[in-house]
């Protein structure tokens, strides 16, 4: 019997915006979960709760903006209260995640890292033992001298390939390009993140070690939340 996902993610986006109060500054994802969890958040809007959202991609603040969800910037807020966003794998036991398939990598890590509390919704289909087991790590890299930066990958073991779309490079709201950079399946989170940042020419990668409040995973059987301690 095929498992209808995309009721798992509303399920697990769901859950995260009963976290949501009055007054909070909220950072808002990217992906279809996040997705899930703005038309939510809408709902309670018109029902009387008031917050102001940071979304991290173009993409977000369209669909907020479309569904009455009021939005802010960093020059307002310096500091977010909650964010709420969707992750590609998720390591179980650390909790820390591969993010980026839908490119806002960047703007998602910026937000989660000025957040006070980052909650991270996904179905049961994304946890995994190790990061890398089925999804590269996308790097997001500046366009000038790409094929240098992609070189200097390979040296620490990835597999990098320029993202395309519709036959073209993709190209992030920041400008620049993606590497999905294969590697064997990370040992140390922190550490590989970190070495990734060192290489000359890479803006941000989608690993986020050590940047998750608590995992809500939805499956077949329920919701679980996650938080590193358990
Ligand atoms: C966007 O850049 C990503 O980090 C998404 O959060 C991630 O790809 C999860 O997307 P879905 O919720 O669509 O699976």
């Amino acid at each position: 019997m095929s498992i209808d996902r995309d009721r798992l993610k509303r399920a697990a986006a769901d859950r995260a915006v009963e976290f949501v109060e009055s007054g909070m500054v909220l950072g808002l994802g990217t992906g279809s979960t996040a997705g899930f969890v703005i038309e939510r958040l809408a709902a309670r809007i018109a029902g009387g709760l008031r917050i102001v959202a940071i979304p991290t991609s173009e993409h977000t603040a369209e669909l907020a903006c479309r569904l009455g969800i009021p939005l802010t910037s960093f020059a307002e807020h310096r500091h977010i209260d909650l964010a709420i966003d969707g992750a590609d794998e998720v390591e179980r036991t650390r909790l820390d995640l591969i993010k980026g398939r839908g490119g806002a990598l960047l703007r998602e890590k910026i937000v989660a890292a000025a957040s006070r509390r980052f909650i991270v919704v996904v179905d049961d289909e994304k946890l995994v033992d190790r990061l890398g087991e089925h999804t590269p790590i996308p790097v997001e890299v500046a366009r000038f001298g790409w094929q240098a930066t992609a070189a200097a990958l390979e040296r620490l073991g990835a597999e990098p390939v320029l993202r395309q779309s519709d036959g073209l490079p993709f190209v992030t709201d920041g400008g620049n390009l993606i590497l999905d950079c294969r590697f064997a399946p990370i040992e140390d989170a922190q550490q590989t993140e970190r070495l990734i940042n060192m290489t000359v020419g890479v803006v941000e990668n989608g690993l986020f070690a050590g940047r998750s409040s608590a995992v809500i995973v939805a499956s077949e059987s329920g919701i679980r939340i996650m938080t590193r301690q358990s």
